[in-house]
């Protein structure tokens, strides 16, 4: 889908326009129709669609409804335009002209929310989704549409990556993508380098499948950096469980375990079109969690890059082992912040389910301005606790610490466990365990990968 900016294109198959609730839209043949013969109100996300008969330059006219002035944002902005990109799907458009009466600066989301609407991952399918070719909007600024498409787009590739089935995004497949990302500098790591680096902890996770493991180290550099940051994504392509194997039901989504990492790849392709001034380092510790011969066992005691050693308690918590060697590695980067997005726990899931991602860390200020920048970026995060309680069920008594511990307030104790690897450096962790993947469509978003943290992520570090 092409989105252009033109500032009088009338001439069209869809016309889409706005109603405010108890305003009128900009068109007198919808106000005539729709809003005085049938009492179309425009309550947010209101549809109302009317063929014209040769009374306007445009076929249908489609009316969006915007809800109340007062209570309209950008927000809002990106939904009502992802309503009016998948209805204009159900009625097979093909062209379409957004003319909206507003005069904020919302082009930024409304690109995003057509781009996240038009999305459908029908790569593998013969009977393509159904796709818009041109949209065309009146009132916004080409720099802001700019914007919002590499927005769009980074949400796309991770979409796209987090969708692609375990048996192609491989840890050497996502290392390859790595490398082909053009305006950054990328290292990796493969298996005899990451045991040089005494990375025991992400080493033994990996051990049990036939694909080796890469540990892949993206840098953008902008002109004058003002600040410093590490991204790193959890990168489990595919979680069985290990020997302590998943149930059937539990594995079939686990080819969305490198969720975070398709989120770190995402970003840093789209930073290095946007060029904000910053340094950024996308980490990501790439492997396969799989049962075999050669697998990690529970009891094992592993040694993590700082030295700190861990009792396998279980072999499925295993996102937390690779966390703590790329925690490690990130803080040794020199760099101002760090922050990890992860699909980690099943019980960050069952506290918060599909609609907020559970946020920790070691400093409040910088949690508050990551929580803040979801609002402001239409994601939902939430706090949860660190009380230090929650780490003495992890307790060993032959290690320094096991990697799991009591089923309740898991979500906490795996940011407990994180926090023994981070060193020096403001922290922030993000469990997208439940917004990563929908089993259900959900607002702008179809079943399946939904780019979590991209948007947010692209924010913060701007
Ligand atoms: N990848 C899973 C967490 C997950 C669960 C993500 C559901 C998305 C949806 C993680 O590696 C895992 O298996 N966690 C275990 C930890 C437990 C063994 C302490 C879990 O949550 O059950
Ligand atoms: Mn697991
Ligand atoms: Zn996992």
């Amino acid at each position: 889908m092409e989105i252009k900016v033109s500032q009088d294109v009338k001439e069209t198959e869809v016309l889409v326009i706005n109603k405010f609730e108890n305003e009128m839209t900009s068109q007198e043949l919808a106000n005539k129709y729709a809003v005085e013969k049938d009492g179309f109100e425009g309550k947010f996300g209101q549809t109302y669609l009317m063929h014209t008969l040769g009374q306007s330059s445009a076929d249908k006219i489609l009316i969006i409804g915007f809800g109340k002035k007062e209570e309209f944002d950008s927000n809002k902005m990106r939904e009502a335009v992802a309503k009016a990109v998948k209805k204009l799907h159900q009625i097979k458009a093909k062209k379409a002209v957004f003319d909206f009466d507003i005069t904020c600066d919302y082009g930024k989301s409304a690109a995003i929310g057509a781009l996240m609407a038009d999305y459908a991952f029908d790569k593998y399918k013969s009977e393509k989704a159904h796709h818009l070719d041109e949209i065309t909007f009146t009132k916004f600024s080409q720099e802001e549409i700019i914007e919002g498409i590499v927005f769009g787009d980074a949400m796309k590739f991770a979409r796209d990556l987090a969708n692609t089935p375990a048996q192609i995004a491989t840890p050497a497949k996502l290392a390859e993508i790595a490398q082909n990302i053009e305006g950054l500098e990328t290292k990796v790591f493969e298996k005899q380098d990451i045991e040089k680096m005494g990375m025991g902890a992400f080493l033994a996770v990996g051990q049990g499948s036939v694909n080796p493991p890469k540990f892949i180290h993206m840098k953008y550099t902008g002109k004058n950096p003002k600040k410093k940051i590490a991204l790193i994504g959890k990168g489990i392509c595919f979680d069985s469980g290990g020997l302590d194997i998943k149930p059937a039901s539990s594995m079939l989504t686990m080819k969305d375990d490198m969720s975070g990492a398709a989120c770190v790849l995402g970003v840093m392709q789209a930073l290095a079109k946007l060029q904000p001034d910053a340094e950024v380092h996308g980490i990501i510790a790439a492997c396969e969690n799989m049962p075999s011969g050669s697998s990690y066992k529970p009891g094992d005691i592993l040694t993590a890059k700082n030295g700190k050693t861990i009792e396998v308690d279980n072999t499925d918590a295993e996102g937390r082992l690779t966390l703590a060697d790329a925690l490690c590695y990130a803080c040794e980067l020199g760099v101002d912040e760090v922050i990890d997005i992860a699909t980690l726990t099943g019980a960050c899931m069952v506290a918060l389910g599909t609609v907020a991602a559970g946020v920790m860390g070691n400093d409040d200020e910088m949690i508050a301005e990551v929580i803040r920048t979801a609002k402001d970026s239409g994601e939902t995060y939430w706090q949860l606790p660190m009380f230090k309680e929650y780490f003495n069920s992890m307790k060993s008594d032959i290690a320094d610490m096991k990697n799991t511990g009591s089923r309740y307030g898991g979500a906490s104790a795996a940011g407990l466990f994180l926090q023994e690897f981070v060193k020096d450096v403001k922290w922030t962790h993000i469990d997208i365990a439940g917004t990563a993947f929908l089993e259900k469509p959900q607002k702008e978003f179809i079943a399946g990968a939904t780019g979590a943290g991209v948007r947010t992520l692209l924010n913060y570090v701007k």
